[in-house]
C-alpha cells in the first residue's frame, strides 16, 4: 500500500542498493551469525551494510543484510535457514529486484556445523568434513552422517558461535 511504502521510506535505516543481494527478514539478533554462515567476513571487500533489530511489521522485528556488489547462489544462501527460517533473499540489479525467494534447508548440510558428539569421527584428527541429513525442519533436528547424533536448534547455535 502507498501509505505502508511511504512509512517505510520515511524509517528507511539503509540505503537501497544498486547491485547485489539483499536478505530480508532475517530472526531478529541474527545477521551476524548469518553472515558467518556465508562465510563473509568484511575482509572481501564488498560494502556490507547490516541492519539489526528494524521495526517490521510481519515479525515484529527483523535484522536485513545488504551486500554490495555480488549475487550469492541459491545454494550458499539456503544454509541460513538454520537460523532465519523466514529470510527472504533479493538479487538486486540496476536498483531493482530482479529474483526473490523464500530461503528453504538443504537436505544436506555440510561443513559449516560441527557435531557436538566428541567421540564423532569428525571430531578427531581425521580430516572429514561434517555432514548433517536434515530430518526435521520444525522442530529443527539434523542427523550426523557418520555417527547418527541428533543435532537440535540450540546444538546447531551451540556449534555456529564456537570460536573457530
Ligand atoms: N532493496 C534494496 N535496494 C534496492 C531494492 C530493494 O536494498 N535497490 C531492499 C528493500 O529495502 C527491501 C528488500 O530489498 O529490504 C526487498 O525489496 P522489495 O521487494 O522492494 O520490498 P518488499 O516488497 O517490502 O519486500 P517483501 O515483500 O519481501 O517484504
Ligand atoms: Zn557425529
Amino acid at each position: 500500500m502507498v501509505e505502508e511504502r511511504e512509512a517505510e521510506e520515511r524509517t528507511l535505516r539503509v540505503a537501497k542498493i544498486r547491485e547485489g543481494t539483499v536478505i530480508d527478514h532475517i530472526t531478529a539478533g541474527y545477521a551476524l551469525i548469518v553472515l558467518r554462515i556465508l562465510g563473509i567476513t568484511g575482509r572481501e571487500g564488498h560494502t556490507v551494510s547490516v541492519a539489526m533489530n528494524v521495526p517490521s511489521g510481519k515479525l515484529g522485528k527483523k535484522d536485513i543484510v545488504k551486500i554490495e556488489g555480488r549475487e550469492l547462489s541459491r545454494e550458499e544462501v539456503d544454509r541460513i535457514a538454520l537460523v532465519a527460517p523466514r529470510a527472504t533473499i533479493n538479487i538486486i540489479r540496476d536498483y531493482q529486484v530482479v529474483e526473490k525467494h523464500r530461503v528453504k534447508l538443504p537436505e544436506v548440510i555440510k561443513n559449516i556445523i560441527r557435531c557436538l558428539n566428541p567421540a564423532c569421527i569428525t571430531n578427531s584428527r581425521e580430516p572429514i568434513e561434517p555432514m548433517f541429513y536434515v530430518i526435521s525442519e520444525e522442530p529443527l533436528k539434523l542427523k550426523c552422517h557418520y555417527c547418527g547424533r541428533i543435532m537440535e536448534r540450540q546444538d546447531v547455535l551451540t556449534s555456529l558461535f564456537e570460536e573457530q
